[in-house]
């Protein structure tokens, strides 16, 4: 049985610190997964990424914007994402859909029906079994992402749009609660690798995946 899991959130929340722990886990338990990203993850995608997040100078219309995701998810949904569910394994995808309807349906203001729409287009409807949304006030979000460097084009918006990209995770995950594990991105790095290991280690041993589930 394949297992589709995200990773979504506002920036700095530390997805990528709990997708690493993630994959150590499941390395340790001998259970192969693809890692995988958006933008990117293919050709395609990586060339999209570059146009869409770095080059901050380039002027992109929120519409464009919303497009240029798409154009990458549906190419990682047809070449990556869906062979391999289909072929039985498990996918980690760090953000997803979840991340347009948030960013570019709620920060930049594009009719929520009409991001839904493209989005069910590029995807075929692929959705998620699980996602894991690492909640965090953008205030505390972006003082971190700024550690990090030169902030790219999403990180250079202002702090309301940051705000709305928030509220708008935590609608999608309230009106889904079945999909969705919601922690909060201030506890510590240990404590959240250990609740996201005990759901999905948890879902792996119901999928028969796991023998022992290793908390
Ligand atoms: P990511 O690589 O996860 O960076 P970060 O570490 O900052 O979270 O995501 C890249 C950026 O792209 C992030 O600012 C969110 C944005 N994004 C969208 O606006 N819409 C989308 O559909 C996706 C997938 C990402």
């Amino acid at each position: 049985m394949s297992l589709f899991i995200t990773f979504e959130g506002p920036e700095g929340a530390g997805k990528s610190t709990q997708i690493k722990r993630l994959a150590a886990r499941l390395e340790a338990a001998n259970v192969s997964f693809i890692p995988t990203r958006e933008p990117g993850g293919t050709l395609l995608g990586t060339r999209i990424r570059s146009v869409v997040l770095q080059d901050v100078e380039l002027e992109v219309h929120p519409l464009a914007e919303f497009l240029l995701y798409s154009a990458s998810r549906a190419q990682l949904v047809a070449d990556v994402i869906r062979p391999a569910l289909q072929s039985g394994e498990v996918v980690i995808c760090d953000r997803y859909a979840d991340s347009s309807a948030a960013y570019q349906g709620a920060g930049r203001g594009l009719n929520p029906r009409f991001v839904a729409d493209v989005t069910w287009e590029a995807t075929g409807g692929l959705r998620p079994h699980i996602t894991v949304l690492l909640d965090l006030d953008p205030e505390v979000g972006l003082k971190r992402a700024a550690v990090r460097g030169q902030p790219d084009r999403l990180e250079s918006a202002d702090l309301g749009f940051h705000q709305r990209v928030r509220q708008a995770f935590l609608d999608i995950a309230a009106a889904e609660p079945e999909r969705f594990l919601v922690l909060d991105g201030q506890r510590s790095e240990d404590e959240l690798e250990a609740d996201i290991w005990a759901a999905i280690s948890a879902t792996l041993t119901a999928l028969g995946k796991v023998t022992t589930p290793d908390h």
